[in-house]
């Protein structure tokens, strides 16, 4: 399978023939711990790494590197790493680049579990946490320092969909001797290749899209194939242990099949569902890329293939309408995650971001009347008639 082949096409194909594998369609499930070796001798080679081969699944699996190859092939890198969370992903990632008295810089929005690692986590053993507004990357330029090792950043951020330059910020993290680490969850490599755009190691919490179906929890990095290898050996397999089950990456295997079909239909729902929120009147803002004005629209058309399916909106209600739209909400599921097919909403100042202080969450731009929509696949008239009903309560009563 090469390169010249399309996305769909290597999401379904890539790496796997099913005449190596007695015909199967579907590639093999390695339900396995451990792996035996022929001799002492070849075993001995598989150790050293003079002689390819799995030992332990700890540290590889065939069926985890296959879906290893599939995702570092759509997102454009040389080699993956299939971990146990989107968090293990980010856990073994900076365990591995970062040391004591080391700086991370990262954006003023970040998911509030990533957020919680770094501050409660990361700080403990003396790496410094800086946040700058990455939204204009000369921010960056007055921050970095000699201490700077990884500037790490979302886009678009979790909740608020802040979007990062990430040409602009690679360009300068770069010449300051920083790596570019990019939580890509949100967009997916159907919409966003970070490594073309300069990116050094990209993860993913493909709990979400990668996986679709809202049945695993998982996680993905891509990067250089000697940077992935040391995330492998060092943040995965010792610091973390934070492997991927060898049934989820089959059922990740299966979920990539789909990806871009289901991204398609994604995006084109999410910007009927923003267009329609933007004029509702009990709705005071719409944070969504594909909007002509969001603030970001220009970023977004260049550096995404589609504007994506996660939107954020602020109720002119603030907390109170919030909890009461949620409260009226029918069809779709009152929850946290994303990129699955259920249409699924949460309120970040009582869920995401509560490990966040109200000053905090000010502070980063996280209104508490703000509201998180992932429009999921359902008929987009479904969806716009429960959020309709929950918007405006005397709809309810008129139909019960
Ligand atoms: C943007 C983003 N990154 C990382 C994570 C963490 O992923 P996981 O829940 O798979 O550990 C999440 C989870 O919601 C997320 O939204």
């Amino acid at each position: 399978m090469t390169q010249s082949q399309g996305f769909a096409t290597r999401a379904i194909h890539l790496g796997y023939n099913p005449m190596e594998h007695e015909g199967a369609l579907t590639p093999p499930l390695h339900l396995t711990s451990t792996f035996s070796f022929e001799t002492a001798e070849a075993g001995g080679e598989i150790f050293a790494g003079d002689r390819p081969g799995h030992i332990y699944s700890r540290i590889s699996n065939p069926t985890l590197d296959l879906l290893e190859r599939r995702v570092a092939d759509l997102e454009g890198g040389e080699a993956g790493l299939a971990l146990a969370s989107g968090m293990g992903a980010i856990t073994a990632i900076l365990w591995t680049l970062l040391s004591p008295g080391d700086e991370v810089i990262v954006d003023k929005t970040l998911y509030g579990c990533t957020f919680a690692f770094m501050h409660h986590g990361l700080r403990k053993f003396g790496i410094t946490i800086t946040h700058v507004d990455l939204t204009n990357p000369d921010n960056l330029t007055a921050a970095l320092n000699e201490r700077t090792r990884v500037v790490y950043f979302e886009t678009p951020a979790n909740p608020n969909m802040r979007l990062v330059d990430i040409t602009a910020v690679a360009a300068i993290s770069h010449a300051g001797g920083a790596q570019v680490v990019v939580d890509n969850t949100y967009a997916t490599p159907y919409l966003t290749k970070p490594i073309a755009l300069g990116a050094d190691l990209v993860l993913h919490s493909a709990t979400k899209y990668l996986g679709g179906h809202g049945d695993l929890v998982a996680g993905v990095v891509v990067g250089r194939a000697g940077a992935v290898s040391e995330i492998r050996l060092v943040g995965m397999k010792d610091m973390t242990g934070a492997v991927m089950a060898p049934f989820n990456a089959m059922l990740i295997l299966r979920g990539l099949k789909t990806l871009a079909l289901r991204m398609e239909r994604h995006c084109a729902s999410a910007q009927v569902v923003a267009e329609w929120l933007g004029a509702h009147p009990e709705v005071a803002n719409v944070h969504y890329p594909g909007l002509e004005g969001f603030g970001q629209h220009a970023l977004a058309r260049r550096q995404m293939a589609l504007p994506g399916a996660m939107i954020a909106f602020e109720l002119k209600g603030g907390l109170e309408a919030g909890r009461r739209m949620m409260n009226g909400l029918r069809m779709i599921a009152r929850a946290v995650s994303l990129g699955d097919a259920e249409t699924l909403i949460q309120h970040p100042a009582s869920m995401t971001h509560s490990t966040y202080t109200p000053e905090e969450r000010a502070m980063h731009g996280i209104g508490d009347g703000l509201i998180r929509l992932s429009v999921g696949l359902e008929d987009v008239a479904d969806i716009l008639n429960d959020l309709d009903d929950a918007l405006t309560p005397q709809h309810v009563m008129r139909s019960t």
